[in-house]
């Protein structure tokens, strides 16, 4: 007898809280009381939940990958050429804004130029080779090979230090040159690349 209101009351707590948790997760989901509009920021502590959510994520799965220290420019080159047909648009690159679409993204997908410099070379490879889900970052890993993923991944850390000439350059972009045809398989473009200025 001595015992049961004691162990009654913690047991009624535990499942009165549950119990209120669960109201509030169906109230948020049915009553459309959260505004999904991307043309307005999420609210701090959303986006706070979002980013911490995300760093941690990324950070206890990055590793392991096969990436060189130090990249040849050759390789730098391959990552530049896929960066400039698949990122650039939402990154922008050095000497390059980002399309102005991509600014009505939430999250605002950032300048890699000056975001790379956060991430370690093991991160940004899980980031390009996964995506990160609800945020409109693709996962390129089912479609790009191992050492196009490398690539990208080494370009993409170099960014920081690279100036526009520099990206235009590796990018193979310089003047008088087509662009690049989008379905032009990755790998055969550097036997027909011209190494000019
Ligand atoms: C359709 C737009 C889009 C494309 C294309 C895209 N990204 Fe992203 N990317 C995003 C968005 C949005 C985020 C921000 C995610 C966030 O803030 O949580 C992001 C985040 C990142 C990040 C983490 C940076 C940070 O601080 O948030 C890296 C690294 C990255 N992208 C690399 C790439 C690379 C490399 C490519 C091309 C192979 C690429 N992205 C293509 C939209 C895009």
């Amino acid at each position: 007898m001595q015992k049961h209101p004691a162990i009654i009351g913690i047991f009624g707590g535990i499942v009165g809280t549950v119990l209120v948790g669960i109201a509030v997760w169906l109230l948020i989901a049915y009553t459309g009381a959260y505004n999904v509009a991307a043309s307005q920021q999420h609210f701090d502590p959303v986006r706070w939940t979002l980013d911490t959510t995300r760093n941690r994520s990324i950070a206890n799965r990055a590793g392991g990958a096969d990436i060189s220290e130090t990249a040849p420019e050759s390789v730098l080159s391959d990552g530049a050429r896929h960066y400039a047909q698949s990122c650039a648009y939402c990154h922008g690159a050095p000497g390059e804004e980002p399309a102005e679409w991509s600014r009505g993204m939430r999250p605002e997908p950032p300048h890699l130029s000056e975001a790379a410099s956060e991430w370690s070379k093991q991160e940004i490879h899980w980031i390009v080779t996964n995506g990160i889900k609800m945020t409109g970052m693709p996962a390129f890993g089912a479609h790009h090979s191992a050492n196009e993923i490398a690539a990208i991944t080494s370009f993409v850390s170099a960014l920081p230090g690279l100036t526009p000439d520099d990206y235009t350059r590796l990018a193979g972009r310089a003047s008088g040159q087509a662009e690049q045809g989008s379905s032009t398989p990755a790998g055969s473009s550097r036997d027909t690349q011209p190494e000019d200025e």
